[in-house]
């Protein structure tokens, strides 16, 4: 058997030691001969790969990137060629002549929409789910998630001390692009005080009243907002648009413009920090070396049962897999009345919205919705 591995999108932790477990794996299980490509479906593309040895993918489980180089402009289907035809065709005839039998490939809605759709050019392809804003349909967590949360929960303990100090008013922009997952779950794990969400629209003069009460009684206020948060009525803020690549907004700047709009309402000064590409760099948290480790194994496993067209997940705290055509060009947003939100409200937390009410129900007990 003769597999390959690419890594594509953005890097996110966890991606190396999900290579290490594909590898390993079928070396160890089905004595296969694995390729990695280089720089996601660009290796494809122009043939860019290496054998991966046991030897190759030992010791790399705790490093942050990824050992292949990936690329987020590599898309075969928006990739055109000398004829002026896409390189899909190209990519599948690469794939023949280098004797594969699949390829496991590791990446986000984008990269799962493209595996999909080079299996219906015959390149039989295995998913698993990576990114840090754990925004993928059908499973309930992605690599690279809970270190990227882990990243800002330090950034918002870290900022509560100048706020403190200051008596001032700290926002901190979370990446996460349109589902807010990071910002929920690290402003809860950080007690902020105001979580602002892309899937709850923004008051303004609600956050501005939450900053005036405390400056009252805690003197100092803490803020983690989404970069795809928006105000009631208002815009995603962008900060550039790049043509060529795969999703060609990039999202930033909206805890400036928070920060402005507040200004002008309250008296406390305020400060915005943009945590940015630090919430994907750097050593995976133990629970995303060991969620990216299954992963890979179970990817490993459904090469080796033939069961292609499929991508990883977990869900409900089980291992299982899902159609690809069914991740393909989706997003998993957070839920409004979930038990992460109630949970935020329960304990006092603004979601920028005073509309929202709360109710607990005893048997909800899935922590990670
Ligand atoms: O999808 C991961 C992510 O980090 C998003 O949270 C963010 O909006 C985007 O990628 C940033 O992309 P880039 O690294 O291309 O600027």
């Amino acid at each position: 058997m003769r597999i390959g591995i690419l890594t594509g999108g953005g890097d996110c932790p966890g991606l190396n030691a999900v290579i290490r477990a594909v590898a390993k794996s079928l070396i160890l299980d089905a004595d296969a001969e694995v390729i990695g490509f280089e720089e996601g479906f660009l290796g494809m593309i122009e043939k860019k790969y290496r054998e991966l040895t046991y030897r190759d993918v030992s010791g790399i489980l705790t490093t942050g990137g990824t050992i292949l180089g990936t690329h987020n402009r590599a898309n075969p289907f928006s990739y055109y060629g000398a004829d002026g035809a896409d390189v899909s065709d190209q990519v599948a005839e690469n794939y023949r002549e280098l004797g594969l039998d699949g390829v496991v490939v590791i990446g986000g809605d984008g990269t799962m929409t493209i595996a999909h759709r080079l299996g219906e050019k015959g390149i039989r392809t295995v998913g698993v789910p990576k990114t840090i804003d754990n925004d993928l349909m059908h499973t309930d967590r992605t690599f690279g998630f809970d270190t990227a949360v882990s990243i800002a929960t330090d950034a918002l303990d870290r900022l509560q001390t100048t706020g403190q100090s200051h008596s001032r008013v700290m926002i901190l922009e979370t990446m996460g692009r349109y589902a807010g997952w990071i910002a929920l779950h690290s402003g809860i794990a950080g007690g902020a005080d105001v979580i602002l969400l892309p899937e709850i629209p923004f008051d303004v003069e609600e956050v501005a009243r939450v900053c005036r009460q405390r400056s009252r009684k805690q003197r100092f206020t803490i803020i983690v907002i989404g970069e795809g948060a928006k105000p009631i009525g208002g815009d995603l803020v962008v900060r550039e648009r790049v043509e060529d690549a795969d999703d060609p907004v990039r999202l930033g700047g909206v805890g400036h413009y928070l920060a402005a709009e507040l200004q002008d309402r309250i008296e406390s000064e305020v400060r915005t920090t943009v945590l940015g590409h630090i919430q994907r760099g750097g050593s995976p948290t133990a629970f995303d070396r060991i969620l990216a480790t299954n992963f890979g194994i179970f990817a490993a496993d459904l090469v080796r049962k033939g069961r292609f067209g499929r991508m990883v997940a977990l869900k409900d705290g089980t291992m299982s897999s899902i159609e690809l055509e069914k991740v393909a060009d989706q997003t998993r947003f957070v839920e409004v009345d979930s038990l992460m939100v109630r949970a935020a409200l329960a304990v006092g937390t603004s979601l920028g919205d005073q509309g929202l009410t709360v109710e607990i129900e005893e048997s909800e007990v899935n922590l990670t919705l």
